[in-house]
């Protein structure tokens, strides 16, 4: 079994075959998926029934997994998957969908916002790898837009104007988008704020990208509704059709995103269907 990777969309995403995931990889296929990664930025792979076991073993190939402290709302006593796992799902402990009013799906509900992954981390993530155990009949597609594209395509005047721009992420400010109440001890500890640089090289491809995201409220030395109009103005462009690719899942599809120079979405679906997602996070660099 060799592997392939097809590009599946015109300015990034490939579609690899010919590896099984269930399996330790060896360091030559871990390498060529790394390289995929760094060309495609998305790697989509069918017909991987995966374990949680299996599915962070396959993730520890390209990194550290992401500590998962502070990143939700999620009691540890209401977990319903083992640490390491980011529970995506729309189910509860007793794997039944969660109710309309659980807060927990309240504050799920930010994932149909476009962001990047624990942008809200002082070490914010490098891969996201995403298995779909369960999926309902139908919606609940994820979009992935790519940053690099979008980068280039700006003008150079205003690549210009973007360099050197800090900004504040914070889970206050994706959940406050939405009217989500954080309480104080939220806003001031668990979603504490981090600074981020508004453009990422890649560290492999060198490529340059904006690095967006929902979680993204304020930018350093700019009035408020500045930032805000023009983090909105960015987050607009970046997410044209031609730099989104809409991935409609398939049970035991995995997908891989790079998170420095994309940014994603899940779309809506019936919530009283399950949707059983399972994220594992590589984390990234500061
Ligand atoms: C994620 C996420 C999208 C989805 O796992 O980080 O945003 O499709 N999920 O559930
Ligand atoms: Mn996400």
């Amino acid at each position: 079994m060799s592997l392939t990777i097809k590009q599946v969309h015109p300015v990034f995403v490939g579609e690899v075959t010919g590896v099984d995931l269930t399996t330790p990889l060896s360091a030559e296929v871990a390498s060529q998926i790394e390289a995929g990664m760094d060309e495609h930025a998305v790697l989509v792979f069918h017909d991987q029934p995966i374990t949680d076991a299996q599915q962070q073993a396959f993730s520890q190939n390209f990194g550290e997994l992401e500590n998962a402290k502070g990143g939700n709302v999620t009691k540890p006593q209401d977990r319903r998957l083992q640490v390491g796992m980011n529970d995506v799902s729309n189910l509860g402990k007793d794997n039944k969908p969660l109710p309309r009013d659980s807060r927990q799906r309240l504050f799920n509900l930010g994932n149909r916002l476009w962001h990047s992954d624990s942008s809200f981390r002082a070490i914010p993530a490098k891969y996201s790898l995403l298995s779909a155990r369960v999926i309902p009949d139908a919606g609940g597609n994820t979009e992935f837009a790519d940053m690099r594209a979008a980068y280039d395509d700006l003008d150079d005047k205003t690549k210009g104007e973007l360099e050197g721009l800090i900004c504040e992420h914070s889970l206050v400010h994706s959940r406050g988008a939405l009217g989500f109440e954080v309480s104080d001890e939220e806003r001031n500890v668990t979603f504490k704020p981090v600074l981020q640089r508004l453009l990422r090289v890649h560290p492999a491809s060198k490529r340059k990208s904006l690095y967006l995201s929902s979680h993204a409220g304020k930018i350093h030395g700019m009035p408020r509704p500045e930032a805000l109009m023009l983090l909105r103005e960015l987050v607009e462009h970046a997410t044209q059709p031609k730099y989104v690719y809409a991935h409609n899942w398939r049970q035991h599809d995995l997908v891989v995103w790079d998170n420095r120079c994309t940014m994603h979405r899940v779309r809506s679906f019936d919530e009283t269907q399950p949707r059983d997602m399972r994220r594992t996070t590589i984390a990234g660099t500061e």
